[in-house]
């Protein structure tokens, strides 16, 4: 960043109202809006998606929320990072205009009854295979979120691909009217990629982290090359175990609707994982290029 370039602090917004009230003067000024949702403990993957705001819109709106009912009970939901004031110093240096940062009781106030379900993505056997409750939750708040927010565009990572694909069929489906952009996964200089659970890593495991990568790298070379699908995914699974690590999946699929491939030509595939070092829980995902 150039010395002459001027860092605003971003506007902190802790109610809905404020937010409409904010979006709703930028709309009348003819400014085009982006909103990031985020849990917070913000690292450079979502410094991107909100560059890719900026990219796309005159105001971003970064939310920063740590939402109770996508965590199931026994995750990490009380010891999750919350980082507000760090949180905001990043947002001004990559242009984020506002920051909103509601409370639990602001999101879900009392007598709150309202579920959203989606199937097709969210039922694809993958992380809903090991958090059945999850995608529930991350649905209505996204959708809460877009509601709040009636932006233009959302960003969304790559990183949690099925979230990208559970998001983007639930705003299909509900006509929600914000356009769902995908952006791709920032990485450390050693493959692994950014996630503000990655604090919780050991040295020791750490280091080990990056092996994700690298087996879903290889086995995306091989597919590529023409090796046959079944055989190089249980080599990316054995090399993911002799690495130290506890796997959930590590699977070649559909990389549009999920479903599971059997072959290199049944679609353009996408390699997901999904792995614990010690106690903590990574998830990856590549495509394989065509
Ligand atoms: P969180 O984990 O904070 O991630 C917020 C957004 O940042 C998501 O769209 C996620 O895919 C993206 N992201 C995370 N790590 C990234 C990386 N290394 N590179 C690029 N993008 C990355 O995902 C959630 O929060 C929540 O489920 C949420 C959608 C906010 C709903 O509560």
């Amino acid at each position: 960043m150039s010395q002459s370039q001027t860092i605003h602090a971003p506007e902190v917004i802790h109610d809905v109202a404020a937010l409409r009230a904010r979006v709703r003067g930028w709309r009348a000024e003819g400014l085009r809006v982006a909103l990031v949702p985020t849990m917070g403990a913000l690292h450079e993957g979502h410094a991107s998606l909100v560059a890719e705001g900026a990219r796309r819109a005159d105001r971003v709106v970064t939310s920063i929320f740590v939402n109770p009912t996508q965590f199931a009970a026994g995750e990490d939901f009380s010891k999750y990072p919350r980082t507000l004031p760090t949180d905001l110093a990043v947002l001004a240096r990559v242009g984020g205009h506002a920051a909103f940062a509601p409370s639990v009781e602001e999101m879900y106030p009392p007598h709150f009854c309202t579920g959203v379900t989606v199937a097709g993505p969210a039922k694809a056997d993958l992380e809903d295979r090991f958090r059945p409750t999850h995608f529930a939750g991350v649905a209505l708040i996204v959708a809460k979120l877009l509601n709040q927010a009636a932006a233009d565009c959302a960003i969304f990572g790559e990183k949690d691909y099925q979230q990208l694909k559970v998001v983007t069929q639930m705003a299909r489906d509900l006509d929600i009217g914000t356009e769902i952009v995908g952006a791709p996964t920032v990485r450390e200089s050693d493959g692994l990629a950014m996630s503000s659970r990655n604090v919780y890593l050991s040295p020791e495991d750490r280091a080990r982290a990056p092996a994700i990568y690298k087996a879903l790298t290889q086995a995306a070379t091989r597919i590529a090359a023409g090796e046959a699908l079944a055989h190089v995914m249980a080599d990316a699974r054995e090399n993911l175990v002799s690495a130290g690590f506890a796997v959930d999946y590590i699977e070649a699929r559909h990389a549009e609707t999920l479903a599971r491939v059997a072959r290199r030509i049944d679609g353009p595939i996408r390699l997901l994982a999904a792995a614990k070092i010690g106690a903590t829980r990574l998830i990856d995902n590549i495509p394989v290029s065509l």
